[in-house]
């Protein structure tokens, strides 16, 4: 009998790719993957720890799945909770104190054992937690991917963090830096191919920091991963996230310029543009650093376009050094950007730092940076304005007739869609831009006509 399973994502791409995974280990119990939480049987919140406001979100959540909780209690029905991903790791056992009625806890290495935990869950009646970072790794024991994400897929090929930047949580929630073997990255990419999938986006906490074992244990860089991945027929879109700007090598710097597979967007966070906070932040490169890199980016492709993250009001920030911010930011010229507030975060060193910056001052310089990159992304969009260029139209839009995708730079772009362009790549002509978005008219050829899934 089918079993309806619900599972809520927050935070980043590793953690989508994570609750897909997730998905596919419940499979062969029965679980079926539901939109919602209404009857569910199994709910499992795949959470995220980076700031304060994500990790308040997953309690409030749960406080709305109990309320469900217990409704299908009141009809004899049961429904079980997990809490995994970063707050799970990060918390562990503490959440169940702090809501009992959560059945199960566990982090992002250990998702391969939902099976047995559920099973443990229903026999012991909850109380179930699995933190450790096996020794064996979760990616040799998850079984195939079997569920298709559609025509643009995710992949991890790299986990964990050893940077140890002074404000973050992730080296203790994903644990030390581990990159898959080049075979597995293959044989996954090559299924997800087989299944429709047309663009696979890279990932890793530290993506650039790549250094699986090939088939003949010799250690491969994310380059490498590109170029063999751009071999596959069908493949057409191949992008990487999230980089350090340490790791840019060379190679990864050159193949920008060789590989038209590999498109021109480039998140590559900054974090800040003052030396003296990004040495604050233990990021272990200057303003001048990054920019050097920005600039051979550039010339080796010279369409890229670049997104970053910032934090404002890091502990020590001056008015100087936020000024150096948005010096950095005037010199680049995003695409676009992400930019927050520095929320203190439990054992990480810069939350007890006693050089905190005050709450209005960190709003008054979020304020500025976002107007700042808000008219840089406009600027952005319009300069395409007359372009022409494919985009991957994978999702249908508000309006009747209308689809939604992604173009090379990563813009949101919308269209009148035509009978069949949905799922495929299509070319389009760019016609008017947008802070968030361009409009685009879709110019009669398909490049890439294939049946999606
Ligand atoms: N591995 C990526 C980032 C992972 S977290 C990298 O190295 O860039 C995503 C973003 O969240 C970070 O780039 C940073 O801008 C932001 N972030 C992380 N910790 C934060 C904190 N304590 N407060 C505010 N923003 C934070
Ligand atoms: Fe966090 Fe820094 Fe590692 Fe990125 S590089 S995940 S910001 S510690
Ligand atoms: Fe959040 Fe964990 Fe990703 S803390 S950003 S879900 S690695």
């Amino acid at each position: 009998m089918s079993k309806k399973l619900y599972i809520k994502t927050y935070g980043c791409q590793m953690n989508v790719y994570d609750s897909v995974r997730m998905a596919d280990c419940l499979a062969p119990l029965g679980y079926q993957s539901s939109d919602t939480p209404e009857d569910a049987d199994l709910v499992i919140l795949n959470t995220c720890h980076i700031r304060e406001k994500a990790e308040d979100k997953v309690y409030s959540d749960l406080g709305r799945i109990r309320a469900e909780k217990q409704r299908k209690a009141a009809n004899g029905e049961k429904m079980l909770i997990a809490v995994g991903g970063c707050v799970g790791q990060a918390e562990g056992a503490e959440i169940i104190k702090r809501a009992p009625y959560v059945d199960m806890v566990l982090g992002p290495q250990s998702y391969h054992q939902l099976p047995e935990m559920v099973t443990r869950a229903i026999r012991d009646g909850g109380g179930v937690v699995e933190l450790d970072f096996p020794t064996v790794q979760k990616f040799d024991l998850l079984p195939e991917a079997s569920s298709s994400q559609g025509v643009s897929a995710f992949l991890s090929v790299q986990e964990g963090c050893d940077k140890f930047c002074s404000f973050c949580v992730v080296p203790y929630t994903r644990g030390a830096e581990y990159s898959r073997p080049m075979a597995a990255i293959e044989k996954e990419a090559r299924q997800m191919v087989a299944q429709g999938t047309m663009e696979i986006t890279l990932l890793g906490q530290n993506v650039n920091a790549y250094h699986g074992e090939d088939e003949q244990a010799n250690v491969s860089s994310l380059s490498d991963v590109i170029a063999r991945l751009a071999k596959i027929d069908g493949l057409e879109r191949i992008r990487y996230t999230t980089s350090h700007p340490r790791d840019m090598s060379d190679d990864l710097i050159a193949i920008h310029g060789s590989e038209p597979k590999l498109m021109p967007f480039l998140h590559l966070p900054v974090q800040s543009g003052s030396d003296n906070v990004l040495k604050r932040m233990n990021r272990k490169h200057n303003a001048e650093f990054y920019l050097d890199i920005i600039a051979r980016l550039r010339k080796s492709r010279t369409d890229i376009a670049f997104s970053s993250d910032f934090i404002v009001g890091f502990p020590g920030e001056s008015d100087k050094d936020f000024e150096d911010t948005m010096k950095l930011v005037e010199q680049v010229q995003y695409a676009q950007a992400y930019s927050f507030k520095y929320s203190p975060r439990p054992g990480t060193p810069a939350a007890t730092d006693d050089q905190q910056v005050p709450e209005e001052v960190k709003d008054e310089r979020l304020q500025r940076l976002q107007a700042l990159i808000r008219h840089q992304q406009t600027v952005f969009n319009k300069s395409t304005v007359g372009k022409m260029m494919t985009a991957l139209l994978d999702r249908d839009g508000k309006h009747e007739g209308q689809l939604l995708g992604k173009t090379p730079y990563m813009q949101s772009v919308h269209v009148q869609g035509n009978e069949g362009s949905r799922g495929q790549l299509t070319e389009v002509r760019i016609t008017e831009g947008f802070m968030n978005s361009v409009s685009g008219e879709i110019t009669g050829t398909q490049p890439h006509l294939r049946k999606a899934n």
